[in-house]
């Protein structure tokens, strides 16, 4: 596992496990020891379970995999203190202010912006022909967007881009220039909020540093690892969607033309159910993000000592033909479609609505702008990124009619 062979089809696996094996204790590549959950009912009920504490506090590093276990919290502690990475109270405490800087108003307030930043990207490759939509598209678009949000000024969204792509080319690998990215987002995040603490203007950040929870304002540090966990969880992310997504629907090309036949109609209902199927069945965030258990417990008949780390797998527990019809099958329509690809429970991603309203802007585009749009090599020489917990493709190169 977590290689990129297995990271082009790791569905079969997948399958197995939550036949043979739904609850697996297995040593990670760092040497790390960790229970996989693949069934969706165990699945769900781990994501709520409150004994499952994200704080790495939690977990005993075995020296042999000290500081390489890829268990946040060991770096930049100080941008660590997110909400990925903490429990009730604390918390509660930092998603009620965020979710008040954070709004469906203010996502939906967004959507010409974002309609204008997909534009803008197509524009850029139109006349070629040809792309790579990983490169050229899925990447900038949600970076520009989440830049914008924040209230990080145009002339400095290219130097997010860079620390960005560092920090994706080389996640879970060589160690340097993914610290010296951190250290610069950190560096940058921490004069930005000083900034806007001095001038306010209508974005997030201005709204974090107004929003207060009884009295009780953010700290800057706070604030400063408010703004990176909103860059760092809906980026990859969200490339990922798009990335996964179109490629999908290029392998699919009957569900493809019913999207495109119904968008072409001026509606919108198959592009709502159809990016959550997408999500669904071939999802960004293939684990969610570390839990440790606080006190011995049961999981799927299986028993948990405290400090286990548990890793619950969104990729097989959405394939799991318990819960899901047809689970193998791209249903863009698809409507009893309760997806764990956003997580649940009070750790329930909080960007879905920006990370929806980018999906669908996204592929609606591109299937418009670009109706012949198709793979440019064979698929089988598409090369995936594995990892501890996205799954996206490397590069995307398609081809398409071109236009000026
Ligand atoms: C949490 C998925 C986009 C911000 C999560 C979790 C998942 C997830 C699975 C829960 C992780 C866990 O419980 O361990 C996704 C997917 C996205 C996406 C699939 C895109 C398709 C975004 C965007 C943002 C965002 C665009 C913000 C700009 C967050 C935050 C959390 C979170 C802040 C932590 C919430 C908390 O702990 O209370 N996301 N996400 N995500 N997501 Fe997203």
């Amino acid at each position: 596992m977590f290689t990129w062979e297995f990271a082009t089809d790791p569905y079969p696996a997948y399958a197995w496990l939550r036949e043979h094996a739904p609850v697996h204790r297995t040593t990670l590549p760092s040497g790390v020891e960790a229970w996989l959950v693949t069934r969706y009912a165990d699945a769900r009920q781990a994501l709520a379970d409150q004994r499952l504490s994200k704080n790495p506090a939690h977990h005993d590093e075995p020296a042999h995999a000290r500081g390489r276990t890829g268990i946040p919290g060991e770096r930049k502690a100080e941008l660590m203190t997110h909400l990925l990475n903490i429990d009730p109270p604390d918390h509660t405490r930092l998603r009620r202010l965020v979710s008040k800087a954070f709004t469906p108003r203010r996502v939906a307030e967004f959507a010409p912006r974002v309609q204008q930043l997909t534009d803008r990207l197509i524009d850029d490759f139109a006349a070629k022909g040809s792309a790579d939509l990983i490169h050229e598209f899925a990447f900038p678009l949600p970076i520009y967007a989440i830049c914008d949000l924040l209230g990080v000024p145009a002339e400095d969204q290219d130097d997010f881009r860079d620390w960005a792509g560092m920090m994706i080319r080389h996640g879970g690998g060589p160690r340097g220039g993914v610290a010296r990215s951190v250290k610069k987002m950190r560096g940058y995040l921490a004069e930005l909020i000083h900034r806007k603490r001095q001038e306010p203007g209508d974005d997030l950040i201005s709204g974090l540093i107004k929003a207060s929870d009884h009295g009780e304002h953010l700290t800057e540090n706070e604030a400063a690892a408010m703004a990176f966990i909103l860059l760092f969880a809906g980026f990859e992310t969200t490339v990922n969607l798009i990335g996964n997504g179109v490629h999908s629907l290029l392998r699919n090309p009957g569900q493809r033309e019913r999207l495109q036949a119904s968008l072409a109609a001026g509606e919108r209902g198959l592009l709502e159910t159809g990016v959550e199927e997408l999500l669904r069945h071939d999802g960004p965030v293939e684990l969610a993000t570390w839990r440790f258990a606080t006190e011995p417990l049961t999981i799927g008949g299986e028993r948990i000592a405290a400090g286990d780390p548990v890793l619950v797998v969104l990729a097989a527990a959405d394939r799991d033909p318990e819960r899901f019809a047809d689970p193998d099958v791209l249903d863009l329509s698809r409507r009893d479609n309760q997806h764990l690809g956003y997580g649940h429970g009070i750790h329930y991603c909080l960007g879905a609505p920006l990370a929806r309203l980018e999906g669908q802007t996204a592929l609606a585009t591109l299937l418009t702008r670009l109706p012949d749009l198709r793979l440019a090599v064979d698929p089988a020489d598409l090369r995936w990124r594995g990892g501890l917990i996205m799954r996206g493709l490397r590069t995307l190169p398609v081809e398409f009619t071109p236009f000026a």
